[in-house]
Parts: structure tokens; sequence; C-alpha cells
């Protein structure tokens, strides 16, 4: 009598079947798939079984041949493979290796790189001053009365409040004014350098506001310097910065720690959107207050101030419409300013 075949061994011994090399993989073909093998002779076997056991068995016989010969073609394509491409990397070993990808530096450096190149050409120093202020150097000195509604312009973050004693504040700076005070301190007239850095604002973040941005500060402090110099400074920057056919305008503006005070906007206009004004810097004369704070006598020295904002002059120069991109570190964006 026909012995039974046992399905189940057969289908346990399959799949735990090594099957690491070349000669284990054409074992098992032999024992399993060949015609001489034992799924096949299973299968020869069914008319030897009670017929109504027959199309239980060639059904459960067919599964195990699919499974047994998946395995044997994974297994083979899997070596293949392996040999295929250990191959090509001793194909020839004087390939010099794959390009290592390199960064580039942010867009805003680059702005930023370009209006530090522009004023040390017009014989500029650069600055450096605290991101965590006190009120004394980010107002007060700066003829922020206390109490006076000029400190509403900007939306400070305070980090330490002293009711009894305003001067104690401590708040991340809302400008780089507050570098122009540090540097006078320390420096006599004639100063004639610029301040770039990071400023804080609460503000909500919006496509065209950030908690944070760049600003570059500029002063020039000394005997006769007048609205004219400042006047031309800020357009000789400007045409270097947007080119000698830039279109500009300067209108009457208010600060606190000038007088008389400007804001300069240059005409912008890309591609096919429509032209329009867009406002690039705050400036003005420095008001003798603030001269007075650093104890430099204001009959004897006069000078001009300017601030612009790192950001918009960025943005318009790459019609990025979202400042937001500027502070994602998404590797699609940065990848487009190489
Ligand atoms: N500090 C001003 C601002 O943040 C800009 C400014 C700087 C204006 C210097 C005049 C002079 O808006």
């Amino acid at each position: 009598m026909a012995t039974v075949p046992d399905i189940e061994s057969v289908k346990k011994e399959i799949t735990s079947y090594s099957l690491d090399s070349e000669e284990n993989i054409e074992s098992f073909r032999l024992k399993y798939l060949s015609r001489k093998g034992i799924i096949t002779e299973m299968l020869a076997g069914i008319g030897k079984a009670a017929p109504e056991e027959r199309a239980r068995l060639g059904q459960e016989l067919n599964a195990l041949k699919k499974m047994a010969d998946a395995r044997f073609k994974e297994a083979k394509k899997r070596l293949e493979g392996g040999a295929a491409s250990q191959k090509s990397a001793a194909d020839d070993p004087t390939l010099p290796p794959a390009p290592t990808p390199v960064g580039s530096s942010h867009p805003l450096s680059q702005t930023l790189e370009e209006i530090k190149t522009i004023f040390y050409r017009l014989g500029f120093t650069i600055a450096d001053g605290p991101e965590l202020e006190d009120d004394f150097h980010n107002f007060t000195a700066l003829n922020f009365p206390p109490e006076h509604p000029a400190r509403d312009m900007q939306d400070t973050f305070f980090i330490r409040k002293d009711e009894n004693n305003p001067e104690n504040d401590l708040v991340l700076r809302t400008h780089t004014s507050p570098v122009q005070i540090r540097l006078m301190k320390e420096q006599k007239p004639p100063v004639r350098a610029i301040m770039p850095g990071r400023v804080y604002r609460n503000e909500s973040i919006t496509a065209k506001s950030y908690c944070l941005f760049h600003q570059v500060e500029g002063l020039y402090v000394d005997k006769n310097v007048n609205l004219a110099d400042l006047k031309h400074t800020l357009i000789t920057f400007s045409e270097l910065l947007f080119g000698k056919n830039m279109k500009y305008r300067i209108r009457p503006s208010f600060f606190p720690f000038t007088e008389p005070s400007l804001e300069m906007d240059i005409w912008w206009q890309t591609g096919n959107r429509p032209g329009q004004w867009m406002e690039i810097l705050g400036a003005g004369m420095v008001h003798p207050n603030v001269l007075k704070a650093v104890d430099v006598d204001p009959e004897t020295w006069t000078g001009f101030a300017f601030g612009m904002g790192v950001e918009r002059i960025t943005m318009s120069r790459y019609e990025i419409d979202d400042i937001r991109l500027l502070y994602d570190n998404d590797l699609r964006f940065l990848n487009q300013f190489p």
C-alpha cells in the first residue's frame, strides 16, 4: 500500500532548509523540485490515494511546490545580486569614489556676507554685542523714556522684569542699535562701524514676520558728519547691492534715537510680478541724547546711524515669499542656493 505523503513535515523541511550557498541551493532544487524530487514524486502519487482525498491532496501539494519554488528563486536572486555587486566593485579599483555631497552657506549668510563686503569697502569696521540685553542698552540709552509709547514700537521678549527698577529688566534685544551704545562706551569718536546680528520680536509668526530675524546696524560719528553723508552712504550701498539702475525714495520717519529720521525704499520688480516700493532700512542723524548717554559731546561730534533687515533683503532678491522657509532647514529649499 502506498504511504500517505506527510505534507506537513516536508513543508517544515523546506522552510528551514538553509539556502546560503550555491551548493545548498542546487541540492535543494534536486531534492524537492527536480523531476525526481520529493514533490514531483508526491504529485505522481496522488493517483494512488483514495478518490475523495485526491482534490485536497492536489491543492496542498501544488501550494507546497509553489512555496519551494519561491524560496529557490529568491535564494538564487539574492546570491546572484551579491555576486554582481561584489564583482562591479572589484571590476575597477582605480575608479574615484562617489562624490561626497558638500553643503553651501545659508542664503541669509550669503546676503550678510555681501552687505559686510560692501561696507568694508566703504571703510566700516565690524562690531558685535550680546543678544541678551539690559533695558538700559536696548531702550533708555537710545532715548526711549520710561513708559514712553515709543517702546510699543517693538514687541519685546522680557526675560527678567523688575517692577521697582525697570533698568534691571533683561530683554532679548529688539534691534541691533544697543551695539551703538556699547561701541561708543568703548571707543571714542571717530567711529565708523557696522553691527550685524540677530534680533527678537514677540510677534505672531506669519509668512512675513518671524520671532527672530537679522539686522545690520551702521554708525558713523565724527566731526561734521551730516545728512548728505548719510544719503550718499545709503545710495552707494544700495547701488552696490541692487545694481546701478535701482530706483529709490527716501521718506521722513521717526525713531527715538535719531533726529531727523528717515526710511529708504527701493522699487522692486522681478519676473512678471507687479513692481512695488519695498522698505529696506531706517536711518537718521544720531540724537544728541544718545551721544550724551555715552559721554560724547554733541556740540563737537555728530553722526548718522542706519539699520536694515537681512531677511527682507534676502527674500526680495531671491523671490522667497515665506520667511519661515529661511528657518526650516529643509534641504530641498537650501539646495537652491549653491
Ligand atoms: N533700530 C531701528 C529698528 O529696529 C532701525 C534703525 C537703526 C533706525 C538705526 C535708525 C537708525 O527699527
